[in-house]
């Protein structure tokens, strides 16, 4: 294993991917599906599921926020951490031509790391990866959202130069209680005078 870095997903990468979700790594629990069922619906099209992986036209289809529960998907863009093994996945999804979201979207960025892979500091480096990332689409700022109890990824979001965040209620759609609201500002992208770049 080396050090983590932020891949564009391959068929190379998938099995590693799906063995995750085999291995009970609950990435899909907002929509309701199993395991299986997501693992069944990526092989069903590899190489549509791995184009959408950057997905600039919201080409996706709708997104399932909660089981039964959908909303138009937005503009996004999905990366995985790689270590020389499948370690989590981060995303990014914004509305064209302004730092606004509808309030179905929780954050322009959301993470997760496999629970044998954490505390090895993946989410917090994956998150600085791709802040140049949002900068290169035109961010001015990213908001990022947490459950209030949700320490860890509290942590990642500070150590990434956010704000201090302001507490909202979550819509009961998302499950209700209390949320923490980060922004983090990308203006030191934007001066930067090469543009980063979303491929690799
Ligand atoms: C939140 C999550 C992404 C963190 O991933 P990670 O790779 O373990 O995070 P890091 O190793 O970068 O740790 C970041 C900080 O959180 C701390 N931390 C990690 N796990 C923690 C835990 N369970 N409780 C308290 N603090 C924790 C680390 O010590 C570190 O703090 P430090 O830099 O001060 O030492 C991971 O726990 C996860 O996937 N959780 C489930 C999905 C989720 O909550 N996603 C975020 C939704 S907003």
């Amino acid at each position: 294993m080396g050090p983590m870095e932020l891949v564009r997903p391959t068929l190379e990468h998938l099995p590693g991917f799906l063995d995750a979700l085999d291995r009970g790594w609950d990435w899909t629990r907002d929509s309701g599906r199993t395991a299986q069922e997501e693992i069944a619906r990526v092989l069903a099209d590899p190489q549509r599921f791995l184009a959408l992986m950057d997905d600039r036209a919201a080409e996706g289809g709708p997104v399932e926020i909660a089981p039964g529960v959908t909303v138009p998907r937005l503009p996004s863009i999905t990366r995985w951490m790689w270590d020389g093994e499948f370690a989590g996945q981060i995303g990014l999804r914004w509305q064209v031509g302004t730092p606004e979201l509808p309030p179905t979207c929780l954050g322009h960025i959301g993470y997760g790391v496999v629970p044998w892979k954490r505390r090895r500091g993946y989410a917090t480096e994956a998150l600085r990866q791709v802040l140049p990332l949002a900068a290169a689409e035109g961010l001015p700022y990213v908001e990022i959202t947490c459950d209030a109890d949700n320490e860890a990824s509290q942590r990642v979001i500070e150590a990434n130069g956010a704000e201090p965040p302001e507490r909202f209620e979550k819509l009961p759609v998302h499950g209700g209680g209390e949320g923490l609201r980060f922004r983090i500002d990308l203006s030191r992208w934007r001066a930067a005078p090469t543009g980063a770049t979303l491929e690799g």
